[in-house]
């Protein structure tokens, strides 16, 4: 009877509506639709809309969605504060776990039991998850804050927020469809993570705040910061095959290659990602980049048979959009947050507790001598 899958592999740990890792159709399937056809076609707010809605969204409905998203975006005077006393030596990820966990003191509804509307609390915190992210790093790097741009899109305003400059229309284009292919990926750790959480009933920000806490680990979301500081060592094309044998020689992990559910197949995110980053190269330069990537893909392929995840291919994406590396993680989880809402949502409509059982290695039927212990 007793069956084990270290670190749950392969183990169905619910049913969810929400998205579906598609491996024989080769297709992250969203709601019913295939993400990446959604990256090339719609913003990362209609398939926001999707996730929480189960459709897409007429204009109009696209735009009631901005429109409430920004309305909601400010956080109360106590989290900028808090910010300020996190100082400046705090990890961007601890500063919005921090942020989210703070939140909650400023909702009326946390302390009450029955008739909340988790709802609400779900949008508040989607809307204000790039102002978190934005702000902390600004106080962090002792830059004035900067209100919402309301005359710009939703990925335009995020960016503008956080460098303080307007992107072009190609920035805007590409770091939109980077939020896309973050906003929904199944069930990663952090995804568990909140549905464990929100299966306790407790409310939405202990579930996110469970969740941003498990997409810091550089095995999961961390792994777009270690990739970059990976090509920053290395610097230049002729030398990344040489430094990646030499690491797997001592047999080191690779950060931005290998995912537990693709391992030995493309992950279609990256493979779109990597033609993000040629476009983005063509305006921006950055040749080198590129090329460094591509050689790196190659030596792994040949020599662990691995292939390029997601944040491989982000990282210099974001390097070339001007957001400094220490974003890189916070950014993956402010926009993952659409799809954590559609799951936290999914597990309070249909709740069953997570309770697993263990296999137990340990001793059983101790005695203690009299005379033992201080009682
Ligand atoms: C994501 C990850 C944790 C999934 O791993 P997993 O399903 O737990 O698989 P394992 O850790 O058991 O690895 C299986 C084998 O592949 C190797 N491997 C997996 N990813 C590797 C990597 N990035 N670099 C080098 N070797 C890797 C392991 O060393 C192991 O080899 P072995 O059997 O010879 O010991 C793993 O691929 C990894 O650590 N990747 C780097 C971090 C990263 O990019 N994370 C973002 C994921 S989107």
């Amino acid at each position: 009877m007793e069956e084990y899958h270290p670190g749950l592999d392969g183990v169905i740990a619910t049913e969810t509506e929400v998205s579906y890792l598609d491996l024989e159709a080769e297709s992250i399937v969203i709601r019913g639709y295939d993400l990446i056809e959604l990256a090339e076609r719609v913003s990362y707010l209609d398939v926001g809309y999707l996730l929480w809605h189960r459709e897409l969204p007429t204009p109009q409905q696209h735009r009631q969605l901005a429109t409430e998203l920004i309305e909601a975006q400010s956080v109360p005077e106590a989290i900028v504060q808090i910010f300020r006393h996190l100082g400046p030596a705090v990890h961007l990820m601890d500063a919005l776990r921090t942020g989210i966990s703070a939140l909650a003191a400023s909702d009326p509804d946390v302390a009450r039991a029955e008739n909340v509307d988790r709802d609400r609390q779900l949008l508040s915190l989607w809307a204000k998850m790039p102002t978190l992210v934005a702000q902390s790093y600004r106080i962090k790097a002792n830059l004035p804050l900067l209100a919402e741009r309301v005359d710009l899109d939703y990925a335009a305003n995020f960016l503008w927020q956080i460098t303080g400059r307007e992107p072009t229309a190609l920035a805007s284009e590409i770091f939109d469809k980077l939020l896309t292919l973050y906003s929904e990926h199944e069930m990663p750790n952090s995804t568990f993570c909140a549905r464990v959480i929100a299966s306790t009933l407790a409310d939405p920000y202990a579930a996110m705040t469970g969740a941003v806490a498990s997409l810091k680990g550089p095995l999961h979301g961390g792994a777009n910061e270690e990739v970059m500081h990976m090509l920053e060592k290395v610097g230049r094309p002729e030398a990344m095959a040489a430094y990646l044998k030499a690491r797997l020689q001592a047999k080191d992990r690779i950060m931005g290659f290998g995912h537990r559910v693709y391992m030995h197949r493309p992950d279609p995110r990256a493979v779109m990602m990597k033609t993000l980053l040629a476009r983005l190269v063509e305006e921006k330069g950055g040749s080198d980049l590129l090329a460094m990537c591509q050689i790196g893909e190659d030596v792994m392929r040949q020599e662990k048979g691995l292939f390029a995840n997601l944040d491989y291919y982000a990282a210099p994406v974001y390097h070339l959009l001007g957001i400094p590396t220490e974003l890189f993680t916070p950014i993956f989880f402010a926009a993952r947050t659409a799809g954590l809402c559609a799951h936290i949502r999914e597990q309070y409509a249909n709740n069953r507790l997570y309770r697993p059982r263990v296999r137990y290695l340990g001793p059983r039927g101790l005695r203690m001598e009299s005379g033992s212990g201080s009682i």
